[in-house]
């Protein structure tokens, strides 16, 4: 939710600045702003809408400033327009701030502030900050900002910056994302890496009410009351090119076509020479696994899918009661947790607010709490007493794709160590499935490679004026439906139901009517025929039957109206291969309908608000 970057140093800042907005335009892009510290005052811009509208009006802040901030806002508080977007100033025009987050008790310091004689020019919850910091500066922005964040609840990062000390920038983070960059004569502080990825690779995580002082010198961190605190520089690996779409129409079906390498990267070294999955890094040593007596698994929407799959691993191969909880529900229930609890929280960001609030919940209960993540340095990484990471790399798209198959993968991984740990499948057994996890990625690139897009395409086509979809699954197609309606429903917009196959007589089959289209998941499985006569009732009323089968399912072939086939697996390793056709259905629909697949309307890629 919004992105932030601020730049110190040297350069000419202005298309700095511009250019980490892009690559964290994923995290909202309803509206923009940029201010830039020169000659004495600031330099600023602001629009409504994607970057595009940004750019165009870029060459009005004219040349200089070499300290400046920028922002790309998902709107909570104040529809999109140029008075809501930040950067936001003080009544004396003397301090500009951006801020990630949401500010809870912004009412009240509104009304407080209105009353000293502040003037408010935006809706938002943000403005506070600048007022604050006006009503605190004695000299010292560090200190203003301190002042400003005592006074506020909520969780929020944000950058300020002041006329009167033109070589500064000061960040306060609580319970959302800030990184450092650090770089020679210049430094940089964002909500995300990819913000400054091409300039440096050395950063900082700073931690929640740390104080970031940013100058071209270098960073200072304090806490609140301004002793100084360690955090160690790390250097991150990641593939710049990984924020470009390399020739692909899009970040999403980029996406989806490298999920064959983010599959063999979550793999890599996890599996033993013996042929058996081996995980580190969980905090939970063979004793503590035999002791789990139950297992919660908390997540947000794709990551909510994955854990579904998790639920059928866990219970079939390591038999452990497992409930699957959205976590904006779970947070606010009084949910059962006892001390021989394992809570998994699934998130490719690390961020999600929900997510994170369901892991404290756990944790305060005496849950040991297991965070799988694809975000190393996330605050889900932070408040976890275990991490498995997923190795999607860097997901850019909105709809989540790839960063889905590693969850479900590393969900797969878990349940098999555990099973093995647990002694509720031989050794041969566990290494007969991790060998069919081995061959996923291979399966998945041919499949990918021998035209699967091109042919989805051609279904998808036909469909693309469809009023309404609805998918089906059983078992673990039950999540894979799941997951494919809600990529129909982000990018294409077209409503879309999703129903356990065998609960749809006891309603959704009202909705049912003479060419209604039906996406069905029907790969092999122990619950194949029950599911076959749930395709029949589907088309008894007259519906036409868009099939996932396993390849060469004749007798499917010649039932459904049109068939998605994908390669042959164990019906356990099957979500793997099955959502990638309905990834490219809800692809090519949401392309056909000439929608913009990368950025959803509504939507951000971290959803840091509850
Ligand atoms: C996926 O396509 C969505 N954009 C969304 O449902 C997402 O999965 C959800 O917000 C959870 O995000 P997280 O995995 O980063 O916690």
């Amino acid at each position: 939710m919004c992105g932030i970057i601020g730049y110190v140093g040297d350069r000419e800042c202005r298309d700095i600045l511009f250019r980490g907005l892009r690559k964290l335009e994923y995290r909202g892009y309803d509206s923009a702003g940029i201010s830039i510290v020169h000659e004495g005052g600031f330099k600023l811009l602001h629009s409504v809408g994607n970057l595009d509208n940004l750019e165009a009006v870029l060459p009005e802040l004219g040349d200089g400033g070499t300290v400046g901030i920028a922002h790309t806002r998902w709107a909570t508080h104040g529809r999109p327009s140029n008075e809501n977007a930040h950067p936001h100033t003080d009544c004396t025009g003397k301090f500009a701030i951006v801020l990630n987050g949401i500010v809870e008790n912004y009412l009240s310091l509104r009304a407080e502030l209105r009353a000293e004689g502040h003037t408010f020019s935006s809706e938002t919850d943000a403005e506070v900050v600048a007022h604050l910091i006006e009503r605190a500066y004695k000299g010292s922005l560090r200190d203003a900002a301190v002042a400003a964040y005592r006074l506020m609840e909520g969780h929020f990062t944000y950058c300020a910056i002041a006329v009167d000390e033109p070589g500064v920038i000061v960040g306060i983070r609580k319970e959302t994302p800030m990184v450092l960059g650090l770089s020679e004569g210049e430094n940089f502080i964002a909500s995300a890496i990819p913000a400054f990825l091409a300039e440096t690779r050395t950063v900082i995580f700073p931690e929640d009410g740390d104080v970031v002082v940013v100058t071209r010198k270098g960073v200072e961190i304090t806490d609140l009351d301004g002793t100084p605190v360690a955090r160690e520089a790390q250097v991150v690996d990641w593939d710049e090119e990984a924020a470009e779409k390399a020739g692909y129409e899009t970040f999403m079906l980029k996406e989806i076509h490298e999920q064959p390498t983010s599959l063999a990267d979550t793999l890599s070294e996890r599996v033993s020479s013996d042929g058996r999955v081996a995980l580190d890094g969980l905090g939970l040593d063979p004793e503590a696994i035999r002791n789990v007596r139950q297992v919660i698994i908390v997540a947000c929407g794709t990551s909510y899918h994955a854990g579904l799959v998790g639920k059928y691993a866990l219970e079939r191969w390591a038999r452990m009661p497992v409930e699957v909880e959205v976590a904006s529900e779970f947070r606010y229930r009084d949910p059962v947790i006892g001390p021989d609890c394992l809570c998994i929280a699934i998130s490719q960001s690390g961020e999600t607010a929900d997510t994170l609030a369901a892991m404290r919940l756990a944790r305060q209960a005496g849950a040991h709490v297991l965070a799988v993540t694809n975000i190393v340095g996330s605050q889900a990484t932070r408040e976890a007493d275990g991490v498995l990471f997923t190795r999607a790399g860097l997901e850019i798209g909105v709809a989540a794709t790839k960063t889905f198959l590693t969850q479900v993968l590393a969900m797969l991984m878990l349940s098999l160590y555990f099973a093995d740990q647990r002694g509720h499948l031989t050794p041969a057994q566990v290494r007969e499935y991790t060998e069919g996890l081995r061959h996923i990625p291979a399966t998945l690139r041919d499949y990918l490679e021998d035209g699967a897009a091109a042919k989805v395409e051609g279904v998808a086509k036909k469909y693309a004026a469809s009023r309404f979809f609805l998918c089906l699954g059983r078992n673990m197609s039950l999540p894979v439906a799941l997951e494919g309606a809600l990529k129909l429903k982000e990018i294409s917009y077209i409503p879309t139901d999703a129903y356990a196959a065998g609960e749809m007589k006891h309603g959704p089959i009202a909705l049912l009517e003479e060419g209604s289209p039906v996406l069905v998941v029907a790969t092999d499985s122990r619950v194949y025929d029950k599911l076959i006569s749930n395709v029949q009732e589907v088309r008894a009323r007259g519906a036409r039957v868009i099939a996932v089968g396993s390849e060469g399912n004749e007798s499917l072939s010649q039932m459904a109206d049109e068939i998605l086939p994908v390669p042959r697996t164990d019906e356990m390793l099957a979500p793997l291969v099955a959502i990638v056709p309905l990834q490219l259905f809800a692809y090519y629909v949401a392309k056909h309908k000439g929608e913009k697949v990368d950025q959803p309307r509504n939507l951000a890629k971290t959803v840091t608000v509850e």
